[in-house]
């Protein structure tokens, strides 16, 4: 019998709310969702995201593997935490995840954007207990001087008149041109989303993004199976970093999604499932 890869919209997606889990780690709440069985693919969400962000993944590649999404700290249902979100500190949370749920074995780390600068992190630390990497809409340079300018700007209009601007600027940023004027569902469904993130969450994020360290030179040492999948049209990570990514990566391959922007996996959710399931599949043979 054949596999349907392919994700139902993303509206009746967010029904799978349900499958939610909360587990406690060192005194914090972290939530996440937990479906499938077999080799473990952990799914790391975006800023300002939360795991809501992979429900075409879940559907999609559940019978496959076994995906925890995770809500990051203080994201989605996570406990609300204070102080900067460092990608180290958001990378142990991740394994501390796994070691709540007796999961020991290695499992495959997906990343979008800054969940992807969280991969980099973990792979510093637990490479042996990651058997691949899925790099999507990332980069792994450290901010620019202006974009550091920028993430500080962005904290202050938080801390003075809320997130809503930031919201809004990033919006049209995060879809493919085309996508962010035609598809006013998904355009919706990805501000409910960012709504749902505390200011403070942001603001923690924002410092962690700024002073998030360079894993470029951490690229030639990684030695396990990458894929890179990156929208043609992203605005905030262009593809020609991707590509750079892929040419200093020993085993990297990467998959370029048409007709989508910093957000591959919810704008063309089959493609990009398509492209996950065959690296599952590589990894397991
Ligand atoms: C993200 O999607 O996680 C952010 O755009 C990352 C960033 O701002 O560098």
């Amino acid at each position: 019998m054949g596999h349907n890869l392919d994700s139902p919209s993303i509206k009746a997606s967010f029904l799978i709310r349900k499958a939610m889990a909360v587990i406690q780690i060192k005194n914090q709440k972290i939530a996440y969702d937990d479906a499938g069985k077999g080799p473990v693919l952990l799914l790391i969400h975006g800023f300002p995201l939360n795991r809501q962000m992979w429900q075409p993944q879940i559907i999609g590649l559940s019978t496959f593997a076994r995906i925890i999404a995770i809500d990051l700290r203080g994201h989605g249902d996570s406990e609300l935490t204070e102080g900067e979100n460092t990608m180290e500190i958001m990378a142990e949370d991740c394994f501390n995840l796994l070691d709540g749920l007796r999961i020991l074995q290695p499992i495959i780390l997906c990343g979008l954007s800054m969940g992807g600068y969280i991969c980099f992190s973990a792979y510093r630390k637990y490479s042996d207990r990651i058997s691949g990497l899925i790099l999507t809409a990332t980069r792994a340079a450290a901010d620019s001087d202006l974009a550091k300018l920028n993430r500080e700007q962005a904290i202050k209009t938080i801390q003075e008149v809320g997130p809503e601007q930031i919201i809004d600027s990033m919006l049209p940023r995060l879809l493919s041109p085309n996508n962010f004027e035609k598809r006013k569902e998904l355009v919706d469904q990805v501000r409910t989303i960012m709504r749902t993130i505390h200011p403070q969450t942001m603001i923690n994020d924002l410092k962690g993004l700024k002073n998030r360290p360079d894993s470029t030179d951490i690229l030639a040492s990684i030695n396990k199976p990458v894929l890179i999948i990156h929208g043609q049209e992203d605005q905030i990570v262009p593809l020609e970093e991707a590509r750079q990514m892929q040419k200093r990566i020993p085993e990297a391959e990467l998959t370029v999604i048409p007709e989508a922007g910093h957000l591959p996996n919810l704008e063309q959710p089959t493609m990009f499932n398509q492209a996950a399931h065959r690296f599952l599949e590589k990894i397991k043979a």
